[in-house]
């Protein structure tokens, strides 16, 4: 099965992006709710919980794991890949790739925690592969709790979004990277903000699709995956809002089922 963890309530959008488009393949999903959120810890805490994380999916039996989280996957991801065998995805390379894929004006846009803007990581990687590309970011503490209240329509969300992104506008950007597992639920309100012209690139659409790609090409993983079309939705604490949320993302009803590491 693929194994996709993070922080808590936000990794639901990767999940739903994955089955989506793998829905043959069997899914196990750890939130990590009892320690979220992750977005303003520390490096070290953060990659520490990662690999709790990734050893607890692969004891449960996940041959290919999914960093759902971005700034785990802005700070762990190699020490992940170090430690681990299984193919390791994360959503940063992804959305990175994605956004290269579509940028004309080599000015990119992108929005996240705390932690993953701090961590410079995708700088880095854009201008890592392509270093004429002007990368512009913004840390946007206050939109994971807005999106965990159901505020996503609210006027005072948009409000507050506008003036996150404001330093992104005006630079010639055409394109904007969804940094955080609580993005994609504002799609539209960035799209609106942002303009008809920009691209929203959510990196959970583009994580699942390197995964599709990646097993295209590597059957002899594929076939060590048990495909009965299964999901298991694991968590560290469960809340009302995370049922509330898990249900409204996935547009069905999954047990939630709680597990301490
Ligand atoms: N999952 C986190 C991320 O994508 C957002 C929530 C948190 O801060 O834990 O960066």
């Amino acid at each position: 099965m693929i194994g996709v963890f993070d922080s808590g309530i936000g990794g639901v959008t990767v999940v739903k992006a994955i089955s989506d488009t793998l829905s043959e393949y069997d899914l196990i999903y750890f939130g990590d709710l009892a320690r979220s959120p992750y977005g303003n810890k520390s490096p070290k805490m953060v990659t520490e919980y990662a690999l709790e994380n990734t050893k607890f999916l692969i004891d449960k039996g996940a041959k290919i794991i999914v960093i759902g989280c971005n700034t785990a996957s802005s700070y762990a991801t190699q020490h992940i890949s170090e430690k681990f065998q299984v193919p390791i995805f994360e959503v940063v390379s992804s959305a990175v790739q994605s956004s290269l894929q579509v940028t004309k004006t080599k000015n990119i846009g992108i929005i996240g925690t705390r932690g993953t803007i701090a961590s410079g990581v995708y700088k880095r990687k854009i201008t890592d592969i392509n270093e004429s590309v002007k990368v512009y970011s913004n840390a946007c503490p206050l939109l994971v709790p807005l999106v965990e209240e159901g505020w996503l329509g609210k006027p005072e969300t948009s409000k507050i979004l506008k003036k996150y992104l404001h330093p992104l506008k005006g630079k010639r950007i055409d394109t904007v990277i969804l940094g955080c597992t609580h993005y994609p639920l504002l799609k539209s309100v960035v799209k609106r903000i942002m303009g008809k012209n920009v691209h929203v690139i959510d990196s959970s659409l583009s994580v699942a699709s390197s995964i599709k790609e990646f097993l295209l090409q590597s059957p002899e993983i594929e076939q060590k995956l048990s495909k009965k079309g299964k999901l298991r939705l694991l968590a560290s604490d469960i809340t009302k809002q995370f049922e509330k949320m898990a249900k409204s993302i996935l547009k069905k009803n999954v047990p939630l089922e709680y597990w301490r590491l």
